[in-house]
């Protein structure tokens, strides 16, 4: 506790983690504020594009600032944002969600929150994957209720099976929350798995909540389909954030059951009265066939990059156990590197590469206990050039 704060703070606010890859980060610019930037640091810790919104969602945000468009929107948001967010289920993965179950939010980082207040209370408990996306825990325990980490396996794609849903369900078990792709490992599950776990939660009655963030961003045909084919029991998380290139603007979405729209619309008008307006006129453009294009584009891009960064990474002794099929991410076996250069464990690789090559990555006790000690996590949301520098850097390194 501070010791200068001259009243209590909360067990909650004590207990939250920081953010360790922002500690890297933190490192990092004391670096550059102690050496210079040369040769420039190459921040590969990152996990937002570094792509700004397209010329069209630009446009549309000054617009809706000169023309005033600027006060609250309805709860659930702009009515035509809903119907295009529903349009684009239609168009891009062939299933239909009607525009009434779309609730435009605050980022996902909100819908996670307002689905976990919705669902959870003091008593339950949800099963996450370990590894995966840190705040999770967080919305949950805010609820009330226990993140119970499920350690999951190369082999499954870093992905929660039907059967550990089976032998971890406890009395107080109310659901699973699931990334597809995931962060940290950018690894998705087949429709098959996601349809087996959806019914091994549908028979104990718990609810499927997946975090579909980086749906958008998904470079194999095998993968890549949004939960909400399984049905409408289904609870999804999306953004604006990831293929949108909309991080700051703060907007994302959530699809629920139909009867759980007007309670969440509840705590959506008590807790934050509507999503950023102006940020909700600019993304309608974001559906422009002129957006949708870029997107495309950029999409191909991240693919890519991935691609490029991944292949040399095993000769340098980080071992890729799962090819990434979407995100933007690289989880990657540490121990041969942090061997080569005589440091142990994640957290000290992290700080080798950062002082000897100046590149920031995560560490893994980031993303949950089971890959603390040996994984670290790249981000290939930088261009091609730091890309292809970053390596020449690992390898010089590395051998
Ligand atoms: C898996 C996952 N979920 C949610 C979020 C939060 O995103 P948003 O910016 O939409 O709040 C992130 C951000 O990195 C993420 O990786």
């Amino acid at each position: 506790m501070p010791s200068d704060l001259p009243f209590r703070l909360s067990e909650r606010a004590q207990r939250t983690h920081p953010f360790y890859a922002m500690e890297v980060s933190k490192a990092a610019a004391q670096l550059v504020a102690s050496q210079g930037d040369a040769p420039p640091m190459r921040q590969l810790n990152i996990g937002e594009p570094d792509f700004t919104a397209p010329p069209l969602v630009q446009e549309a945000a000054i617009a809706a600032i000169a023309q005033g468009h600027t006060q609250y929107t309805q709860a659930l948001g702009l009515p035509a944002l809903r119907e295009r967010i529903s349009q684009w289920y239609a168009d891009r993965f062939g299933v239909a969600v009607a525009p009434e179950r779309i609730i435009i939010t605050a980022g996902a980082s909100a819908a996670l929150h307002l689905a976990c207040l919705a669902l959870l209370q003091p008593g339950d408990s949800v099963l996450l994957p370990d590894p995966g996306y840190p705040c999770n825990q967080q919305f949950v325990q805010v609820a009330g209720a226990r993140a119970v980490h499920v350690p999951v396996e190369a082999a499954d794609r870093f992905q929660l099976t039907a059967a550990q849903v089976q032998a971890h369900w406890q009395a107080d078990t109310r659901g699973v929350l699931l990334a597809s792709p995931a962060n940290p490992t950018g690894t998705s599950m087949t429709a098959e798995a996601m349809a087996a776990i959806h019914a091994a939660v549908r028979a104990r009655g718990g609810v499927t909540m997946v975090d579909e963030i980086y749906l958008g961003l998904s470079y194999d045909r095998a993968f890549g389909q949004t939960a909400l084919a399984l049905g409408e029991d289904i609870v999804s998380i999306n953004s604006f954030s990831k293929y949108f290139n909309m991080t700051g603007w703060r907007l994302g979405w959530l699809v629920v059951p139909e009867a759980l729209v007007a309670p969440i619309e509840r705590l959506c008008q008590n807790l934050f009265i509507c999503p950023s307006t102006i940020a909700q006129h600019a993304a309608l453009a974001c559906f422009h066939p002129e957006s949708l294009a870029e997107y495309e584009r950029r999409r191909a891009l991240f693919g890519e990059r991935l691609a490029l960064f991944t292949a040399p990474l095993a000769a340098m002794g980080l071992q890729v156990p799962v090819q990434p099929d979407g995100a933007f991410y690289v989880w990657a076996d540490c121990r041969d590197a942090a061997h080569r250069l005589g440091v142990q464990g994640s957290w000290e690789f992290a700080f080798a590469l950062l002082e000897r090559a100046r590149i920031a990555i995560a560490p893994g006790k980031d993303f949950g206990p089971q890959g603390a000690q040996n994984f670290v996590r790249f981000s290939v949301a930088t261009s091609r050039d730091n890309l292809e520098d970053a390596l020449t850097r690992m390898q010089a390194l590395l051998g």
